[in-house]
């Protein structure tokens, strides 16, 4: 092979650069402590699960059957990178034994997922996603929380001016005479759909409720609306559901076209969009309830409800809304050493360490170069070190701002940059 060409990443997925970091682990931080304050423990699940888990959670999603990353490992087995978590998630709830213990299970998880989609802004093959599942009740208590959990990580990380859909999509009782409905109503209009739309409609017609597709826009309004159509169940829990968001003043748009694109929903579904955005891709994040998943995974029927946020999404939303976050220097302490003072200068870098953040220049150029590198990278001190200071452990130490320069004992250096 030419070996003239760079290697560059692969197509689809970025790196997170230091200079970046500083606001993601703003929003990791405000993930993790919205969690902890609603009792949420954390999981981390592997990013590999076999292929089939995946598959049997939604077969009919573009997330499964287009998008996923699906290969056979070199033992035969057919395994595929994880698109989202709550699959894996609900698995682990089973293999780890946590259906064991008082129930519902909260828990939160933060990691990367991956999707073969076709890349643009706030869409890339590999993501990262703050999850929160709560597994083993049904109780529109739950539903309600999960909202509030999501909305308050929003607001932590900056980020007031968000809208809040929710819908109810029934369940395996009253679904599949509603889907009839839908058909029927469908049926007629075919030929005037979208392609795409055309083979939705006897395979997955609730997916042509949120086509975004203008030709297939003036057929909604009149289109049956599941919430009309739930059964006694499912209509009690969407009332509860809606009296604890109004009960916690969470502000919401009932959405009768939000249908989510995983196929494991049960009832409660909502998504959490910029104000005054459209776009599929500008969804921060969404969730809802999953009551047949356990089963469909194999497992005893087990309810659960839960919400993943998109990490990306979000970061670049408080990036462009102002939020500045000045990511601290990578070294407070910068020791210059005069050449062939390797030892010296990580003898004296381990005793600064114990007080400071500290790096060691052991580049070979001059003290005006050293200093220019540790002023751009924002050190508060240098510590200069010299043959003969250092036959006598001392060193010079220099305050960045001040430019004040004082000779320092190495033993008396911690309590100088304390
Ligand atoms: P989802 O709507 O597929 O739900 O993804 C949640 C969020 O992940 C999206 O709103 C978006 O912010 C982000 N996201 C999805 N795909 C991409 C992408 N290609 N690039 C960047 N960000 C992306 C789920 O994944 C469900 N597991 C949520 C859930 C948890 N439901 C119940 N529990």
């Amino acid at each position: 092979m030419a070996r003239s060409e760079p290697i560059r990443a692969v197509r689809g997925v970025r790196d997170i650069l230091p200079a970046d970091r500083a606001l993601w682990r703003a929003a990791e931080q405000a993930a993790v402590s919205t969690a902890r304050r609603f009792g949420y423990e954390e999981i981390v699940t592997p990013i590999i699960e076999q292929a089939e888990l995946i598959d049997r959670v939604g077969e009919e999603t573009d997330t499964v059957a287009k998008e996923l990353y699906r290969f056979e490992d070199r033992g035969g087995r057919k395994v595929a990178l994880r698109p989202e978590a709550t699959a894996g998630v609900v698995r682990a709830y089973f293999e780890g034994g946590l259906n064991q213990r008082p129930q519902p299970s909260r828990l939160y998880l933060l990691g990367p997922m991956f999707r073969y989609d076709r890349p643009q802004k706030g869409r890339y093959r590999q993501f990262f996603q703050f999850n929160i599942e709560a597994i083993g009740s049904s109780s529109p208590a739950l539903d309600a929380e999960v909202i509030e959990l999501a909305s308050e990580w929003l607001v932590e990380s900056g980020l007031k001016d968000v809208l809040l859909d929710v819908n109810s999509i029934g369940d395996a009782k009253c679904r599949p005479a509603y889907l009839e409905r839908l058909k029927e109503y469908y049926r007629p209009l075919k030929s005037q759909l979208h392609g795409e739309c055309q083979a939705r409609l006897e395979r997955n017609p609730l997916r042509l409720l949120d086509c975004k597709v203008d030709i297939c826009q003036p057929f909604k309004a009149a289109a049956p609306r599941i919430t009309d159509h739930l059964c006694d169940e499912c209509s009690a829990h969407w009332a509860a559901v809606l009296r604890l968001l109004d009960a916690a003043s969470i502000e919401y748009r009932l959405n009768p076209y939000l249908v989510r694109g995983l196929d494991y929903y049960t009832r409660t579904v909502f998504e959490i969009i910029p104000a005054g955005a459209s776009g599929q891709q500008d969804s921060l994040g969404g969730g809802g309830r999953y009551d047949g998943l356990a089963a469909a995974e194999g497992w005893p029927a087990t309810p659960g409800v839960g919400f993943a946020g998109g990490l990306d999404r979000v970061t670049e939303l408080m990036a462009a809304g102002g939020e500045e976050i000045v990511p601290s220097p990578p070294a407070e302490v910068v020791i210059l050493p005069d050449p062939n003072l390797d030892i010296a200068a990580a003898d004296v870098a381990r005793i600064c360490r114990t007080v400071r953040t500290v790096s060691v220049d052991y580049e070979p150029k001059s003290l005006r170069a050293k200093m220019r590198s540790a002023n751009k990278i924002g050190a508060r001190w240098v510590v200069l070190l010299s043959a003969e200071d250092s036959a006598r452990q001392v060193a010079q130490l220099k305050e960045m701002a001040g430019g004040e320069q004082t000779e320092v004992a190495w033993a008396d250096l911690p309590g100088r940059l304390a």
